[in-house]
C-alpha cells in the first residue's frame, strides 16, 4: 500500500506523520511506502522545521533527511490513500482530483478531526507527534 500525507507546508505536520509512519511500518515488518507533500509551495525542497525535526528525535525518529515537495495531481494515481491533515488541505487536494475515485482517496489523516497547526505555536509541536504517533498506530492495526 502506498499512502501519502499531506498538510500546507510539508514542514510541520505531514513530516511528522510521514516519518512516524514509516518508523511503524518498519517495526511491524510491512512493506507500506509512505510519503508526505504539501499544498503550497514556500518551503519546497526544504528540510522538516527544526521543531518537528527535534520532537521525533527527542522520541528515536530520525525525519531530517525529508525535503518539502508540492502537491501533485500525478500523486491521484501513485498513491492508494491521500491522508490530510486538515480541512482546508481537504478542499485544496480534492479541488485538483479529476474523477470519484480519485476523490474517494482522499480522507482526513483523523477521520472526523483536525490535526492543528503547530507552525504559530511551539508549545503545540509535542501534542501533535502525540496525536499522529496514537492515529498511526491505530492505522496500522486498521489496515494491516
Ligand atoms: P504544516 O505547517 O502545514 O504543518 O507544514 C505550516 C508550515 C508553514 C506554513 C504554514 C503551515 N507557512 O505559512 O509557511
Amino acid at each position: 500500500m502506498k499512502i501519502l500525507m499531506v498538510c500546507l507546508g510539508n514542514i510541520c505536520r505531514s513530516p511528522l506523520a510521514h516519518g512516524i509512519m514509516e518508523f511503524m511500518v518498519k517495526e511491524n515488518g510491512l512493506d507500506w511506502e509512505i510519503d508526505s507533500a504539501g499544498t503550497g509551495d514556500w518551503h519546497v525542497g526544504h528540510a522538516p522545521d527544526k521543531r518537528s525535526v527535534q520532537v521525533a528525535k527527542d522520541r528515536g525518529i530520525d525525519i531530517s533527511g525529508q525535503r518539502a515537495q508540492l502537491f501533485d495531481p500525478a500523486f491521484f494515481s501513485s498513491y492508494d490513500r491521500i491522508l490530510v491533515m486538515d480541512r482546508q488541505n481537504y478542499k485544496d487536494v480534492v479541488s485538483m482530483a479529476a474523477s470519484q475515485e480519485e476523490k474517494d482517496k482522499v480522507t482526513l489523516f483523523l477521520d472526523n478531526d483536525i490535526v492543528p497547526d503547530p507552525y504559530y505555536d511551539s508549545n503545540m509541536f509535542i501534542p501533535v507527534f502525540e496525536l499522529i504517533e496514537s492515529r498511526c498506530k491505530q492505522l496500522i492495526k486498521d489496515w494491516a
